[in-house]
C-alpha cells in the first residue's frame, strides 16, 4: 500500500511540519485539532516555513498549490478515507490513547495509525485498537521541515508489512527512517539526547555553568548547532519532562529522573519558545531576546 492521504491529529509544533512535509510530497492531508486556534497557529507557521523553503529554492512548487493540499478536519469521521493516521498530540498516555480508540472507530480497518510520542511505548496505544498490527510509531525531530531523521518505531505486535509501508512513507516525504526495533520508552535517540539535557541542567543546578556558557561550549565542542537548553526551549521543556516521566515509569533508571529545575519551570508556565520564556526569554517576532 503506498500513502497518499493522510489524517493528522495535533497542530501544533510537530503536527504542522508534518502536515507541511507531507503536502510538499503530493499527499493530501487533513488537519485536526480540538483547539481551533491551533489549527490557525499551525497553518500561519506552515505558510510562513513554506515561504522560506521557496525563498531559497528549497521548494520549487508555488505555495497556494501545496497548501491547497492541506484540509481543516473538524471531526475525526472525517478519517474514514485516509491511507495513515499520525497522532501528534500533548504527551500523555490517555489523552493519546482516547485519540487511538477514535481513529481505530473511524478509519479505514487497512489503514496505518502512527504516533509521533517521544517516549510512550507504541505497544500501549496499539492495544486500544483493534488493529494492532497496524499500529507503529513514525517520531519525527523538530524543526520537522529541516530535520532528516524519522524514528520508525516497532510495537510488540506491529507488522513487517506496516514496518515496511511506514519506512517507504518516511522515504517519500524525503526523510531518512531510522529503524528502531523494539518500543522502549524514548527509542534510541531521546534516550541518548535526553541523558545529556539532563545533565546539563543538574550541572546549572549545581552552579558550575551558566545556561549561556553549556550552550556556547556544546556548540563549540561538538559540533551542534544548538546547544542542550536552545533545544530544551525550541522543543518544549513540558514535552521533555513528559518524555523523561514516561521513560523513568518504565525504566526506573536515575538518570532520566526529571531534575527539580525542570519541574519547577514547567509547574511555573515557562515552557520555552512558546510561551515567551524558558531557559532563555523569548519574542515571538524576533526570536531569543537574551
Ligand atoms: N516538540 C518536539 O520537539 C517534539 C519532537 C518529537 C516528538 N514530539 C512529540 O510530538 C507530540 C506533540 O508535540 P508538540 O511539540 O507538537 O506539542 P504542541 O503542544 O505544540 O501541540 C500539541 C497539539 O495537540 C493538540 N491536542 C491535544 N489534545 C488533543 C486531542 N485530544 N485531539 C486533537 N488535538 C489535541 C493541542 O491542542 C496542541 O495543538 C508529543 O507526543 C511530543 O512528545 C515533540
Amino acid at each position: 500500500m503506498s500513502i497518499q492521504k493522510v489524517f493528522i491529529v495535533g497542530a501544533g509544533l510537530m503536527g504542522s511540519g508534518i502536515a507541511q512535509v507531507c503536502a510538499q510530497c503530493g499527499m493530501r492531508v487533513l488537519l485536526y485539532d480540538v483547539n481551533r486556534q491551533a489549527v490557525e497557529r499551525g497553518l500561519d507557521k506552515i505558510s510562513w516555513s513554506l515561504g522560506k523553503l521557496i525563498e531559497k529554492g528549497k521548494v520549487t512548487e508555488d505555495q497556494r498549490s501545496v497548501l491547497s493540499r492541506i484540509q481543516i478536519a473538524t471531526d475525526f469521521g472525517e478519517a474514514a478515507g485516509v491511507d495513515m493516521a499520525i497522532e501528534a498530540v500533548f504527551e500523555k498516555l490517555e489523552i493519546k490513547q482516547d485519540v487511538f480508540r477514535k481513529l481505530d472507530a473511524a478509519c479505514d480497518s487497512k489503514a496505518i495509525l502512527a504516533s509521533n510520542t517521544s517516549a510512550i511505548p507504541i505497544t500501549e496505544l496499539a492495544a486500544v485498537t483493534g488493529r494492532p498490527e497496524n499500529v507503529l510509531g513514525t517520531h519525527f525531530f523538530s524543526p520537522v521541515p529541516m530535520m532528516p531523521a524519522v524514528e520508525v518505531v516497532r510495537g510488540m505486535l506491529t507488522s513487517g508489512q506496516t514496518l515496511d509501508t511506514a519506512v517507504a512513507f518516511v522515504r517519500r516525504i524525503g526523510k531518512e527512517p531510522i529503524r528502531v526495533q523494539y518500543d522502549v520508552p524514548g527509542f534510541l535517540l531521546n534516550r541518548i539526547n535526553l541523558v545529556s539535557y539532563v545533565e546539563a541542567i543538574r550541572l546549572l543546578e549545581k552552579g558550575v555553568g551558566t545556561v549561556e556558557e553549556i550552550d556556547r561550549g556544546v556548540r563549540l565542542a561538538f559540533g551542534r548547532r544548538m546547544g542542550p537548553f536552545e533545544t530544551g526551549d525550541m522543543v518544549g521543556l513540558d514535552v521533555s519532562y513528559g518524555a523523561l516521566l514516561a521513560i523513568y515509569e518504565e525504566s526506573r533508571d536515575s538518570r532520566f529522573y526529571p531534575p527539580r529545575l525542570l519541574r519547577r519551570k514547567v509547574k511555573a508556565g515557562q515552557l520555552g519558545r512558546k510561551t515567551g520564556s524558558g531557559w532563555y526569554a523569548h519574542d515571538a517576532e524576533a526570536g531569543r531576546k537574551d
